[in-house]
């Protein structure tokens, strides 16, 4: 199973990709997270990122494409996966082909989460997430809270709110993005026959059921 999630912040990708990555068991590749992931390790990569990471804007397709092609560098690791943020733009997703043609992964779905801006901002200012690489659990200090206020449920780890989620700017920044590039990709997937679409306005357990029914009956 290979699905790739495509919506606006704060839409849920997070939310339901690190859900499917562990009823499904699917690799999770968020690329927000390797940039972030880079940026705290200071590598080339990561100070190529930062600026734009810290305005909510794009990186650009030849960094990403490089990153996302570097995990697949290795054939018997990513076969079945959930990639949440990747391909964003029409230049990635066509570079997302070629290198899943290259490796004999056609695409099984590419779903799309709808979602009103405002819903958007109300969900990013609660957003809580786990620190810990490995496991990138996604929480909201109203609508999803952990059990132990600033402790991940699922590893223990601290819980911390992300830099971009802090300036309002940033968050409108990553909303105008969305709306002016990657909505484009729609069509695409649309096209090649592969497109869903799910309301991410409804309760999280029943979302996570629509994906999982989604992605079961494309495979
Ligand atoms: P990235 O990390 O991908 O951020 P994003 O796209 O802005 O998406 P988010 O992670 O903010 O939201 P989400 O949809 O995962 O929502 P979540 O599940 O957390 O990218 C960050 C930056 O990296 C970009 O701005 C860019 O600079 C760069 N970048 C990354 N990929 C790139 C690429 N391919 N090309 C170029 N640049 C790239 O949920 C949000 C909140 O809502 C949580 O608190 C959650 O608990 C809550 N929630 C979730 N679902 C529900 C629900 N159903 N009901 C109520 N609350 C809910």
């Amino acid at each position: 199973m290979r699905v790739v999630l495509i919506g606006p912040p704060g839409s849920g990708k997070g939310t339901q990709g690190t859900r499917l990555r562990d009823r499904l068991s699917l690799e999770y590749i968020a690329t927000g997270n390797i940039l972030r992931d880079a940026v705290a390790r200071k590598s080339a990569a990561g100070l190529e990122a930062k600026p734009y990471l810290d305005r909510g804007q794009l990186v650009p397709d030849e960094l990403v494409n490089r990153l996302v092609a570097e995990l697949f560098s290795d054939p018997t690791r990513l076969t079945h996966f959930v990639m949440d943020g990747y391909p964003r733009t029409l230049a990635q997703a066509q570079a997302f082909d070629e290198l899943l043609e290259s490796h004999g992964l056609p695409l099984t779905a590419a779903i799309q989460f709808a979602i009103a801006d405002e819903e958007v901002v109300r969900r990013l200012d609660g957003r809580r997430m786990c620190g810990n690489a490995e496991c990138s659990a996604v929480y909201h200090m109203k609508n999803n809270p952990p059990a132990v206020p600033g402790v991940c449920d699922r590893c223990g780890s601290p819980l911390s709110q992300r830099l971009d989620d802090k300036e309002n700017d940033a968050i409108w920044s990553r909303l105008r993005s969305y709306h002016q590039v990657t909505e484009e990709l729609l069509d695409y997937y649309q096209k090649r026959g592969v497109l869903h679409r799910i309301s991410a306005q409804q309760d999280i357990d029943l979302i996570h059921q629509q994906l999982v029914d989604i992605t079961q009956e494309s495979a």
